[in-house]
């Protein structure tokens, strides 16, 4: 059939007509104003820009575009924030606003679809988990009633490095032990775990480290179903696979102890709650809660504990090794005030701390350099919002870079070099009021466990200072000690240090 050009001209013509007609009323409404950033390719965004180590990759694009710059994850928009001045416009002054956390696949499947506290979006769950750890687990009080388990802990792993003295000591390991423990006594009470393949338990602990290793490693990666969806079901990475799988045996390990705990409550009388896991467990018979605890939040919770309390303190002490190593006279230093404060007839106790001003110093100055957390959780926008005269957009994901905010010239002078000193004699705050300064974070999703976190590193370093002569292995030198960075939740040294201690301090002491 014939159709007659007289038909389909004036069809054309409404057509252009309205698409110019469209053109002019887009052109009317105000565009946004964006941030600056490299431009976007199809599909990908600027995925491609992001190399191994996030953070560095962000803190040479920012050079070029900014303290504030805009990237696309395949569509989706991306802010990097690298100046304290824009780090506190989005933690401080929009922080109702940026409080939230993108639903990435980490939070789906290794934290029982965002129930933890760490991916939980802002809302009223996240409010009554942060409630509950802030009065079961980290209000001053209860930190203190945990005090002889930081003690103990604290003296088995002085035990155990005095007897391998003078042998190679990979001092991650021993550290590793010692958070577990610590925070595995307080979240579940008796240890699950053994440490030798000959007792009896429910996991052997160094497994359990490794699962806890690998969540961190999985909850930092980039991966590439989060940002290009329709490519999600094909897990080109598989890490997805691996999330799951990890998942699968934490859960296994979570069920058992929990299941246990359940037990116990049953079949004693006047039973009275004696760890975390207790008390979640009573807290999910309560039916005056504003949300309903499921048996999956309170695992999700008490895994959330053991992840939070493990790789952190332990790490913050082995990147402060790293540097302190590498500078004899930083070390001279710290031992001369240990024994000025301490002396040689005692091993250093958590009421000791705030005497160690120079050892503070010396873990400021680590966390400047080595945040663990590199961008921190990633932030997330629920609403649209201006911040610094730009236009975000609901939806926008936010990162934090710490990183590159420590190493910031206007805020600190000679910012690459590791120098304690900078902190003398003055009052900055590592907490989240000075925005050049963010190891915890700022505002509503501030790290709650900074303040157990703390209490671990000052202890166990200042003992290790104090009670060991920490030596080079036979052959290395000073300039071998290697500064490389393994990214993740929280970013590790590449290459754990393996050294040589010797005690110090008389045995009888122990
Ligand atoms: C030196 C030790 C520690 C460091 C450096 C540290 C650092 C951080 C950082 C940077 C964040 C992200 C903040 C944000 O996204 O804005 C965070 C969040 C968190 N940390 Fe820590 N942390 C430490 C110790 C701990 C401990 C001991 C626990 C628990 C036992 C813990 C539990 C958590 C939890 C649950 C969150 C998520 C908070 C939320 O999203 O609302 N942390 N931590």
């Amino acid at each position: 059939m014939e159709v007659s050009w007289l038909l389909i001209l004036p069809l054309l013509y409404i057509i252009a007509a309205l698409a110019l007609i469209s053109k002019r009323i887009a052109k009317q409404k105000p565009q946004p104003k964006l941030p600056p950033g490299p431009k976007p390719w199809p599909i990908i965004g600027n995925l491609n820009l992001i190399g191994s180590i996030p953070h560095q990759s962000f803190h040479f694009l920012s050079r070029k575009y900014g303290e504030i710059m805009l990237l696309k994850f395949g569509k989706f928009p991306v802010v990097v924030a690298s100046s304290p001045e824009i780090a506190k416009q989005f933690l401080k002054i929009h922080d109702t606003v940026f409080a939230s956390r993108p639903a990435l696949a980490a939070g789906k499947y290794t934290s029982y679809n965002y129930s933890d506290m760490m991916w939980a979006p802002y809302g009223p769950y996240w409010r009554q988990t942060r409630k509950i750890y802030l009065s079961e687990v980290f209000s001053a009080r209860r930190l203190e009633s945990f005090e002889h388990i930081r003690m103990e802990e604290g003296r088995n792993f002085i035990s155990s490095l005095r007897s391998l003295s003078g042998k190679r000591v990979v001092l991650r390991d021993h550290l590793m032990r010692l958070t577990l423990s610590t925070i595995s006594r307080i979240a579940i009470g008796n240890k699950y775990f053994s440490e030798s393949e000959n007792e009896k338990s429910i996991i052997k602990m160094d497994e359990l480290r490794g699962m806890l290793d690998e969540w961190f490693l999985l909850n930092g990666v980039f991966n590439i179903g989060d940002w290009i969806p329709w490519l999600s079901s094909l897990d080109l990475q598989g890490y997805v696979k691996k999330m799951m799988d990890l998942h699968k045996k934490l859960d296994r390990f979570l069920t058992s102890v929990i299941d246990d705990h359940l037990d116990r409550r049953n079949e004693e009388k006047g039973f009275h709650s004696k760890d975390v896991a207790d008390k979640l467990l009573q807290l999910a018979e309560d039916p005056n809660l504003e949300v309903r605890l499921t048996r999956d939040c309170v695992k999700a919770l008490v895994q959330n504990l053991l992840v939070g309390g493990t790789d952190t303190s332990a790490t913050t002490v082995e990147w402060t090794l790293h540097e302190i190593l590498r500078q004899p006279h930083i070390l001279q230093k710290a031992k001369e005030e240990l024994n000025r404060v301490i002396g040689r007839n005692r091993w250093v106790e958590e009421n000791d701390c705030s005497q160690l001003t120079y050892i503070d110093a010396i873990i400021m100055e680590s966390m400047r350099l080595h945040p663990l957390g590199t961008l921190l959780g990633p932030h997330y926008a629920i609403e649209d919002c201006k911040v610094a005269g730009y236009d975000i957009s609901k939806g926008t994901t936010v990162l934090i870079n710490t990183w590159s905010i420590g190493r910031d010239p206007i805020s600190w002078d000679k910012p690459e070099e590791f120098l304690p000193e900078r902190f003398i004699g003055k009052e900055i705050d590592m907490l989240g009021s000075n925005f050049a300064l963010l190891p915890f974070g700022s505002g509503r999703r501030r790290c709650p466990g900074y303040n157990l976190g703390l209490k671990v590193v000052r202890t166990t370093l200042a003992n290790l200072l104090h009670g060991f002569e920490l030596k080079l292995v036979e052959g290395m030198r000073i300039e071998d000690i290697c500064m490389e960075e393994e990214y993740g939740l929280s970013t590790h040294p590449k290459k754990p240090l393996e050294i040589i201690v010797e005690p110090t301090l008389s045995s009888h002491l122990c």
